[in-house]
């Protein structure tokens, strides 16, 4: 199939890495956002789901907050691993790289709070992992840019080479490892850790319905995505 290599040698085993500690606090409600409920499912179960069912993933670890382990039981099916996370993105991404099963190879780090990722974007990123140590999906953008302060247009910005960045970011393990250990935290995104560490990422196409669950309005957006299916390429 697609995931074997053309040698015929055994692909990289791959672990996806879903980061699901934060508290939510933009999107609010009574619990954090990963737990709400997204068309009747909780938005973390759908997340969750998306790499199970993917042929090209090994592994699901997913991180999750200790203050959330009763909702965690609610949510996620019983086999999968959980990790205890950090009081920052990447405390909680260093917790769930600490705690992968030996001889994965690949890991895709993956917010909880992506439930709409498609098996075409992870299908990206895994094929540009095979000749890049690091891989991650963005979308140009189209709008035009605008410098502003104090509700006034400063000037424009030109947009070219510019993306948005999504998830899954995937990275040779030892790789991404070894850069988290030498960063001094802070970092928005593992491809930040990355870059850092003088490791090449690869920009692939990822999808304009692969939003993060962020403000309160994201929940009904998410919904409308996935009651039209896909569309956008
Ligand atoms: N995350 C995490 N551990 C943290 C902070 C964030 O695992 N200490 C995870 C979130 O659960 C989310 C992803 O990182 O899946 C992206 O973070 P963000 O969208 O900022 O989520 P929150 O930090 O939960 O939201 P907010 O910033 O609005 O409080
Ligand atoms: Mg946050």
């Amino acid at each position: 199939d697609r995931f074997t290599a053309p040698s015929g040698q055994k692909p990289a085993r791959v672990a996806a890495l879903i980061v699901a500690a934060g508290r939510g606090l933009r999107a609010g409600g009574e619990i954090p956002k990963q737990y709400q409920s997204i068309a009747g499912r909780p938005a973390l179960a759908r997340t969750v789901e998306r790499f199970l069912s993917h042929p090209g993933v090994d592994d699901v670890v997913v991180v999750i907050a200790a203050a959330d382990a009763a909702l965690a039981a609610d949510v996620l099916p019983e086999d999968v691993a959980r990790v205890p996370g950090g009081d920052t993105r990447d405390a909680s991404v260093r917790a769930g790289l600490a705690a992968l099963p030996e001889g994965v190879r690949h890991v895709l780090i993956h917010d909880g709070a992506r439930p709409l990722v498609a098996a075409e974007v992870i299908d990206r990123v895994l094929a540009a992992l095979e000749s890049s140590p690091g891989a991650a999906p963005a979308v140009s953008v189209t709008d035009a840019l605008w410098r502003g302060a104090e509700g006034r247009v400063l000037a424009p910005t030109p947009r070219e080479g510019l993306f948005r960045a999504q998830t899954p970011q995937g990275f040779d393990l030892a790789a991404i490892r070894a850069a988290h250990a030498a960063h001094p935290g802070g970092a928005a995104d593992d491809v930040e850790v990355a870059l850092a560490a003088g490791l090449e990422v690869a920009i692939v196409e990822g999808h304009e319905d692969n939003i993060k669950v962020t403000l309160p309005g994201c929940f009904a957006r998410a919904e409308k995505i996935l009651s039209r299916g896909t569309q956008m390429d």
